[in-house]
């Protein structure tokens, strides 16, 4: 490859061409029978050519199903968006196409469906074999695009998120109630349009991160396939605002200027909320195409003093925070995330286990040639226990040139793998997935 080739069409990062089925795969270990589902990832996979922008490519899902202790199959499919069918564009003479959805982020399930998302268009909803269904806007209710990162509340089953947009409203706040149906839309104020990944939501309040990654119409204009950008005027502040609440209820504070894709989860504690979040000091400034090192911070809101008060908790550079989803919104004590190197792309090199009680870590590495992907933790049967069950993440193993689901026991994570499903191809590196348990 040329020396211009971009880091995401290299390696593991490069997509693959083919659209592959397999059943009954090889595994090493033991897959638990209590694991009955989905494990879905989603991550870019560009058809044809350049998309200009690691985050532009044509979303594609990997999926693995697990029953009876066997991995029954293995699929990838690309998200059949309307992008990638008829090359519809997002932005048309009629505005903004929210139904263009280059569905390659995240993969939530929900009221039993299961939506693949990007944050920039509706929802586009997927059958459990990764069929495209299509681009939803619940019956007409949804009027924004809606976040990669919607968050279901582990008390109420309701499914909170918002949309971000660089034509106004710029950020809107949303909730699906535990049936799926779409119960509060709220337009939140901002002083203009900035990137907004993701959010902190606790058992009270929402959380809103007004961060300077600002859109610029200079780039759009130019043809730039990413038109955000860091600001060095912008600012940075948090808004907080009661889940019952509304707009005239949010309170901001002002932070030190940073970066934020993801928190690793959001809680109140007493008159304070904490939120863990993965924390660029700076990104994109001058041009959106490097990353930096991401560290784990904690901000501490103090609603009675009107001020957040940052710590730093590890010097790590990290990426793909996650927390047992039983735990969302409510006090952690352990979370999980990938050990990354940063030589101007993301190199994934091994999954680290904070336990944020005593300030202990514990790692696992794969060995030499492998490289993990997000780990998303599963509960154990039965068990009420924070890191009683299991990690799944997919695992690049240039050996084979090919990736396996690797079953980490949660509550040792150095230990050897609980299982090893081999796929039949790799799974470029790509972004967030879940499990999706049967009911
Ligand atoms: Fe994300």
């Amino acid at each position: 490859m040329s020396q211009e080739t971009p880091f995401y069409l290299q390696g593991n990062f490069a997509p693959v061409s083919e659209e592959i089925t397999s059943f009954n795969l090889p595994v090493k270990g033991s897959i638990p029978e209590e694991l009955r589902g989905l494990y879905l990832r989603n991550g870019p996979n560009p058809k044809d050519g350049d998309p200009g922008h690691w985050f532009t490519g044509d979303g594609m899902i990997h999926g693995v199903r697990l029953e009876d202790g066997e991995a029954k199959w293995y699929r990838n499919r690309w998200v059949q968006s309307r992008a990638l069918v008829e090359g519809a564009q997002m932005i048309g003479p009629n505005g903004v196409d929210l139904t263009v959805a280059i569905a390659n982020t995240n993969i939530v399930g929900h009221a039993g469906r299961i939506f693949a998302l990007v944050e920039i268009a509706y929802p586009t909803e997927m059958t459990a074999e990764l069929d495209t269904i299509g681009t939803t806007d619940f019956d007409g209710r949804l009027q924004t695009s809606m976040t990669a990162h919607p968050k279901e509340c582990p008390r109420t089953g309701e499914l909170h998120f918002f949309g971000y947009q660089f034509v106004p409203p710029y950020l809107t706040y949303h909730v699906l109630d535990a049936s799926g149906a779409l119960v509060k839309s709220e337009e939140i104020s901002v002083p203009g349009p900035t990137m907004i990944h993701d959010f902190g939501l606790t058992d009270n309040y929402a959380i809103f991160m007004d961060l300077p990654i600002v859109f610029s119409p200079e780039r759009a204009m130019s043809g730039n396939s990413f038109p955000y950008i860091w600001s060095d005027d912008y600012g940075a502040r948090l808004g907080v605002m009661p889940r019952s609440g509304s707009n005239a209820d949010v309170q901001w504070f002002e932070i030190d200027p940073c970066y934020v894709f993801h928190p690793m989860n959001a809680y109140d504690d007493g008159s304070k909320l904490v939120m863990d979040v993965v924390r660029y000091p700076e990104l994109w400034k001058g041009n959106p195409d490097t990353f930096a090192p991401a560290h784990l911070h904690r901000w501490a809101v103090d609603l009675d003093a009107k001020k957040v008060i940052e710590q730093a908790i590890d010097d790590r550079s990290i990426e793909f925070p996650r927390v047992d989803p039983r735990r969302s919104g409510f006090k952690h004590r352990y979370g999980y995330a990938v050990h990354t190197d940063v030589p101007g792309g993301i190199d994934m090199r091994e999954l680290v286990k904070y336990d944020l009680q005593t300030g202990n870590t514990e790692i696992h590495s794969f060995g030499p040639g492998t490289a993990p992907g997000e780990a998303v933790f599963v509960p154990a049967a039965g068990s009420a226990a924070e890191d009683d069950g299991y990690l799944l993440s997919y695992v690049y193993d240039a050996a084979r040139d090919a990736s396996d689901l690797v079953i980490l026991n949660a509550a040792a994570i150095a230990d050897e793998p609980v299982a090893t499903i081999q796929l039949p191809q790799r799974v470029p590196f790509g972004f967030h997935g879940n499990w999706i348990a049967d009911v």
